[in-house]
């Protein structure tokens, strides 16, 4: 039996529109809608290869659900960068670890105005009553949600710079409105929080708050609170001026600096206004899971890890190579508390990573479960668990399969459900075995399986997902 994980890295060529899966067990009769995953599809580019796991081009996915049936069709993203490789038979833009090979002249000229291949390969949200894929460059890309076509990058209505934003905007749960962060790299450099209005219409960004950064950080995710726009700003910096000079794609110009602390800074989201900022030790995390105010302190829980190396472990060359382990994720909760200190603890010990929660109930407020992938927390092989946790005691519960390995866990809300985990978490599970993957079905709350769905073949390892009713 292949119970190689690797197949996940392996390409996904062929584009299919299915009516029904074969279903084993019981498919809620009231999951209705739509989830989209988003994910590289190959890593090939003609005649050269993508570097990086993140660096893949982007492949929708869609599970549509109704009346216990399960539809699936997927998709590559018509993006700029993915028109570049039909074309040319290479890539044409920098990603994030890999480097279109340009003259000298071409990567300064590039560098003062960055084109951007917009292979938004990351996530899935709606955006001013649009679908849109997105990743760390600033420019959404539009697809059709029945036919998962590529309607085109969306240009947006303001004239806000920046380079590096994060592919996890949050939603305002009063106003609709989408918040977001954007670094912008100069003389002066600095990270822009900025609001979408809900709106229908064209998109336009209203910077409301400039932190100004000398050496930028890499930050992916940020955290909402009732009050408060939080940023993480971890020692995992980007000397602008040597960047430009380089001319090396964005992850060879991280530096890790780890005599440096990592900063929390909280920006009213009304006033824009900076309300603190406070030092702590050095990590890093790609993921926030959720903030929340409590007792005049500021709570940040996220999956921290301490240090760069698991942006390194992501390389083909290291995915491919042999068994390497994966650096493992801590679930810690921050303290931030108003003019003083900031702490931590560590929530459960097992390692956590692609963290959802009940967003539309509990983002922004005291919560009790986070769902994730797991691994063995010994030999820290590839992801190969789901985990719930229960953050007020650290309690939790797996599920596994031999040569099984899930991705992201997106919770759906049962209709009038009562508790926070009322409902099913949906999770893409290559399974090795039959070389194929299947979308399983769990209930949230006893996290034992309902049901599973089979596509016909294996689908590459992605990262993010959403559901829409
Ligand atoms: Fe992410």
């Amino acid at each position: 039996m292949n119970t190689d994980h690797r197949l996940g890295f392996s390409p996904l060529e062929g584009e299919f529109e299915l009516d029904a899966l074969p279903v084993e067990g019981s498919m809620p009769m009231w999951l209705r809608g739509t989830l989209f995953r988003n994910g590289p599809g190959t890593w090939g580019a003609g005649r050269t290869r993508m570097r990086h796991w993140f660096d893949g081009l982007a492949m929708l996915h869609r599970f549509g659900f109704h009346g216990g049936r399960v539809s699936y069709a997927n998709k590559y993203l018509r993006s700029p960068q993915y028109l570049h490789v039909q074309r040319k038979g290479r890539i044409g833009y920098g990603e994030f670890a890999t480097d279109p090979c340009r003259s000298i002249f071409k990567r300064l000229t590039s560098a003062f105005s960055p084109q951007f291949g917009s292979n938004a390969s990351v996530s899935v949200h709606k955006l001013a009553g649009r679908f849109v894929a997105l990743t760390e460059t600033p420019l959404p890309v539009e697809f059709d949600p029945e036919t998962l076509q590529t309607v085109g990058v969306i240009e947006y209505e303001d004239n806000v710079q920046g380079i590096g934003t994060s592919p996890h905007p949050h939603n305002d749960p009063k106003t609709g409105e989408a918040f977001n962060t954007i670094t912008h790299f100069s003389r002066h450099c600095s990270y822009k929080i900025f609001r979408i209005a809900a709106q229908a219409g064209a998109p336009r960004r209203e910077v409301m708050a400039e932190i100004p950064a000398s050496e930028p950080a890499y930050m992916h995710s940020f955290g909402l609170t009732k009050h408060y726009v939080v940023l993480a700003e971890y020692p995992l910096v980007v000397n602008p001026a040597k960047m430009l000079l380089t001319g090396k794609p964005y992850a060879e110009n991280l530096q890790w600096k780890p005599e440096r602390p990592t900063r929390f800074h909280a920006v009213n989201k009304e006033s824009g206004v900076l309300v603190g900022s406070w030092e702590t030790e050095a990590f890093f995390a790609f993921h926030h899971v959720n903030a929340f105010e409590k007792g005049g302190e500021i709570v940040v829980d996220l999956l921290a890890y301490p240090d760069d190396a698991v942006i390194q472990d992501h390389y083909m060359d290291a995915l491919l190579s042999h068994e390497a382990p994966t650096a493992a994720a801590e679930l810690r909760r921050y303290r931030l508390r108003p003019g003083g200190s900031a702490s931590y603890e560590v929530l459960t010990g097992e390692p956590l990573e692609l963290p959802r929660i009940n967003y539309d109930a509990h983002n922004g407020r005291d919560y009790s479960y986070v769902y994730g992938i797991g691994q063995n927390r010994i030999t820290q092989g590839w992801p190969d668990r789901l985990v719930k946790v229960d953050v007020r005691n650290g309690s939790t519960r797996t599920w596994c399969e031999d040569g099984c390995y899930p991705g992201e866990p997106v919770f759906i809300p049962a209709p009038n459900g009562q508790g926070e985990d009322s409902g099913v978490i949906l999770s893409v599970v290559l399974d090795t075995a039959a070389g194929t993957s299947f979308l399983l079905v769990m209930n949230a709350s006893s996290f034992t399986e309902e049901a599973r769905a089979r596509v016909p073949h294996h689908i590459p390892f992605g990262f993010h997902g959403q559901h829409f009713g």
